[in-house]
């Protein structure tokens, strides 16, 4: 029997609300241009798997490259790629403008070829652009000309856009996830589960960390998934400490520890999760003890994540706790006060506690307004991943510590006052692991 939606199906009027939603939210004077991905070049004629640009999906549902959506207070529309049965037959279907126009219900589409004479046309009598620079450089500069092109037509009586700034309102809008959306997260978290799971049972010392990598990556195609949302790391033993490490070509060797961070991606919205299990069946004494502290931070760190708590209060908590930990392990000497504001802490404890997520594995959103952290809101879903790793070439560290990284990450979405656990099915108490693994 097949065990999971292959494919989520979502409606076109979500992407139609949404634009809407663009539209409203923008005023008289104001545009809004959208790039959809290029293909990329991997090596000669060899091109990286496309996958559209997060922002152009969210606003279209549309897998095509090199699309430009541009929305007004007044109108919304689309440059496409034209119908073209040759080009089609090597590269796929297109749906070209007539359809495209009608599945978004837009005022207006255009094959691509007409976008450098209508960009002045549609920038004429708007004051601000939005875009997101730094994607494309040539993109950058060309619509800088266009914008000033435009505006020194002021002489006839036009004028053109003063200001280009990046859409942060549409990052807004992603930051707040839908009914819709959890599900499509909760469904990658479940496939990540089945991955994980398979490796804590199947890996053994002799094994290499790609063949574990190999497993992940098989399970979440099987189901549906286009793979990891990001570089799977499959950490061996001191490879751990390398926070990110993706060469996964080491050996998984007795009393190593394996850290793996790996989350599938499933229509377009990732899962972020990392556990650390034995290669062979049992932690040692030393790396139970590091791992139950950090195990413990996390749960803190989870209970405290709800509505209205400043974001940063997860991490100054978190790392208050592990600094505290490592003191009464001897791994750090002064005051609590002083470790915090020396930051001596970091030498283990280097990262953030956690970052939002969604179609990006580091999903967009503001952390800080005007220099003050946010609070979440509910919807949100963010990830908890506090850590510790321990130098392994540091001699002023006891040698059963050394080389030992433990991170263990869920994501997390706010509901009110009882954080839900998308990833709370993959096992992390020390006796879940050792009895999949016995
Ligand atoms: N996998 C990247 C992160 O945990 O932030
Ligand atoms: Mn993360
Ligand atoms: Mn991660």
């Amino acid at each position: 029997m097949k065990s999971a939606i292959k494919m989520k199906e979502v409606s076109d009027s979500v992407y139609i609300k949404r634009i809407e939603e663009v539209k409203s939210k923008l005023g008289d004077g104001e545009i809004l241009f959208l790039f959809a991905a290029q293909h990329k070049i991997r090596n000669r004629d060899v091109e990286y798997k496309f996958r559209q640009d997060s922002d152009f999906y969210y606003l279209t549902g549309i897998v095509e490259s090199d699309a430009i959506l541009f929305i007004s207070k007044k109108q919304a529309g689309m440059f496409c790629l034209p119908k073209d049965k040759e080009k089609e037959i090597w590269t796929g279907i297109r749906l070209g403008k007539q359809k495209i126009k009608e599945k978004l219900k837009l005022d207006v589409t255009y094959d691509l070829s007409d976008w450098d004479s209508q960009k002045t046309e549609l920038l004429l009598g708007n004051h601000t652009l939005y875009y997101f620079f730094g994607i494309d450089s040539d993109r950058d500069k060309d619509l800088i000309q266009t914008a000033k092109l435009v505006s020194s037509r002021a002489r006839e009586g036009n004028f053109g856009p003063e200001k280009i700034i990046e859409p942060a309102f549409l990052h807004e809008m992603r930051m707040q996830k839908s009914k819709e959306e959890i599900q499509i997260i909760s469904q990658a978290a479940h496939i990540t589960h089945l991955g994980h799971e398979r490796i804590i049972k199947e890996s053994k010392p002799g094994m290499y960390e790609f063949e574990l990598e190999s497993i992940l990556e098989a399970e979440y195609l099987k189901h549906g998934s286009w793979g990891g949302g990001y570089g799977h790391i499959v950490a061996a033993g001191k490879n751990a400490c390398i926070l990110h490490y993706v060469d996964n070509n080491c050996v998984l060797k007795d009393n190593d520890l394996v850290l793996v961070d790996s989350g599938a991606e499933w229509n377009y919205y990732t899962a972020d999760v990392t556990r650390v299990f034995p290669a062979g069946k049992k932690f040692t004494e030393a790396q139970k003890t590091i791992y139950e502290v950090v195990l413990h931070s996390q749960k803190n760190a989870i209970q405290y994540s709800k509505e209205g708590v400043e974001f940063n209060e997860i991490h100054k908590k978190t790392v208050y706790f592990l600094a505290d930990c490592l003191k009464e392990m001897g791994f750090l000497t002064g005051s609590i006060d002083s470790i915090i504001e020396k930051g001596t802490y970091r030498k283990f404890y280097m990262h953030r506690t956690g970052h939002y997520l969604g179609m990006d594995v580091h999903d967009v959103g503001k952390y800080y307004i005007e220099g003050k952290s946010r609070q979440l809101k509910n919807g949100q879903i963010i990830t908890v991943e506090p850590g510790l790793y321990f130098d392994p070439e540091d001699e002023t560290i006891p040698e059963e510590f050394r080389g030992i990284g433990i991170r263990i990450e869920d994501d997390i979405l706010i509901d009110g006052k009882n954080p839900v656990n998308l990833t709370a099915a993959i096992p992390k108490e020390i006796s879940e692991i050792e009895a999949l693994k016995s």
